[in-house]
């Protein structure tokens, strides 16, 4: 009779294949984070969890646990280079009758390792330093950090208490000490400052002073920016000796959770009547604010505005796009194999889109990559190729507080 692996050996079995998979493909670059990923048990930090299923139509969720799918499966699981979701909503998950899940919002994740692993190598930590991290989540990534610096050399700051508490719960299993601050990641942590490294693995609209204040001059503040449409990409900060930071967009894929102090109001607002606004034609439809690079502009060029498409009473599609700060809208409507587009408020947000592009597409539609930002303590900004070049501000750090 063969016996039954138990689960550290079939765990660290595990951890050597995701080591492998993430090597291969170029984000795990170095022995030390290698070691890290080796060593730290993922499993102790997702025990339960929710994955998303690949059916068609509205995403939805189903519960893992070794006891709903098998020790097993648990395991695989735990160790595939996937998101795996512990919260929806902002509330905890009932888990004495775990239900299939769909149409609801992730509020906290242990981030798929590929993700994780990437931004930890271009934090590009030496040994002696010291990091803040903004969003323990189940604290897996803090515990890569501590294996890797140290317990004593990582603070990270968790805004939801019952995630906090899981996560500190995991950490001591695993026997990392970091220092845990349960609050909002966005005022950093002035008591531990200055830090070498600030790494969020929350995204954010704009990058919060106190993250540059905090951080020593010469070195790195790393985030992924994002808007209310889309993810701007990953952004690798260098702070200034003046309080002032500045760096480039290093890759555009990168999404992650919006800041819970900067998601977007629920409300809508009111929809704009038929008769409001002025109509024109334009070759632009739609589909610019969903496609990768034009979306990047969208979001750019319309820091405030949500989008959604709905059929009008005859069946044809408007699409909506509505600044959540102010009244302005722009509707989108089909016209042949052109669109109709019809705003009114304070911005013409078509327009503004629409000045945009021309200026990306005379620049030869570089890729988010080409993109760079400076932050001072009185503004933020994205510029294309050069603090020179053409420039869009960045979200106000206090319009993003509701
Ligand atoms: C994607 S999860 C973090 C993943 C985590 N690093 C891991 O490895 O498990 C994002 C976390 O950021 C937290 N968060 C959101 N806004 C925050 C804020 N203002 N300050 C601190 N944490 C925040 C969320 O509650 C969530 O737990």
């Amino acid at each position: 009779m063969t016996a039954v692996p138990d689960i550290d050996t079939t765990a660290a079995v595990l951890r050597s294949k995701l080591a492998d998979h993430l090597a291969r493909h170029g984000w795990l670059r170095s022995p030390p984070w290698r070691a890290a990923v080796e060593a730290v048990p993922r499993h102790e930090f997702v025990r339960r969890f929710y994955r998303e299923t690949d059916a068609p139509g509205l995403t939805t969720w189903t519960p893992v646990t070794a006891d709903l799918v098998g020790v097993e499966e648990w395991l695989n699981l735990a160790y595939t280079d996937d998101t795996l979701i512990t919260q929806f909503d902002g509330r905890e998950i009932d888990w004495t009758q775990p239900k299939t899940i769909s149409g609801a919002h992730p509020t906290s994740s242990s981030t798929l390792p590929s993700l994780v692993v990437r931004m930890l190598e271009d934090l590009q930590v030496h040994d002696d330093m010291t990091v803040l991290e903004v969003g323990t989540g189940t604290g897996y990534s803090t515990a890569l950090m501590c294996h890797r610096l140290g317990a004593q050399r990582v603070t990270s700051v968790e805004t939801d208490p019952d995630v906090a508490a899981r996560a500190r719960d995991a950490l001591d299993r695993c026997g990392y000490s970091p220092r845990l601050i349960v609050g909002d990641g966005l005022a950093g942590d002035p008591d531990g400052s200055p830090y070498d490294r600030v790494i969020a693995t929350c995204g954010v609209r704009n990058i919060p002073h106190a993250w540059v204040e905090q951080t020593r001059p010469g070195c790195f503040i790393l985030a992924t920016l994002r808007g209310w449409m889309r993810s701007l990409g990953l952004v690798r900060l260098t702070v200034d000796h003046d309080d002032q930071a500045h760096g480039r967009i290093i890759a555009e894929e990168p999404s992650f959770m919006i800041a819970r102090q900067q998601d977007a109001p629920q409300n809508l607002g009111m929809l704009p009547g038929p008769d409001q606004g002025s109509t024109r034609a334009t070759s632009h439809g739609p589909d610019l604010l969903s496609l990768p690079d034009s979306g990047f502009l969208a979001q750019l060029a319309m820091p405030h505005a949500r989008f959604f498409t709905m059929p009008a009473d005859d069946g044809t599609p408007h699409t909506y796009v509505l600044d959540a700060t102010n009244d302005a809208f722009a509707v989108l409507t089909p016209d042949g194999q052109e669109w109709t587009v019809r705003q009114g408020g304070p911005v013409a947000l078509w327009d503004e889109l629409e000045k945009s592009l021309v200026l990306w597409h005379a620049a030869g539609s570089p890729p988010p990559t080409e993109f760079g930002i400076t932050i001072t303590p009185a503004r933020q900004a994205i510029w294309l190729r050069s603090p020179d070049g053409p420039s869009w501000p960045l979200e106000n750090e206090s319009c993003g507080e509701q």
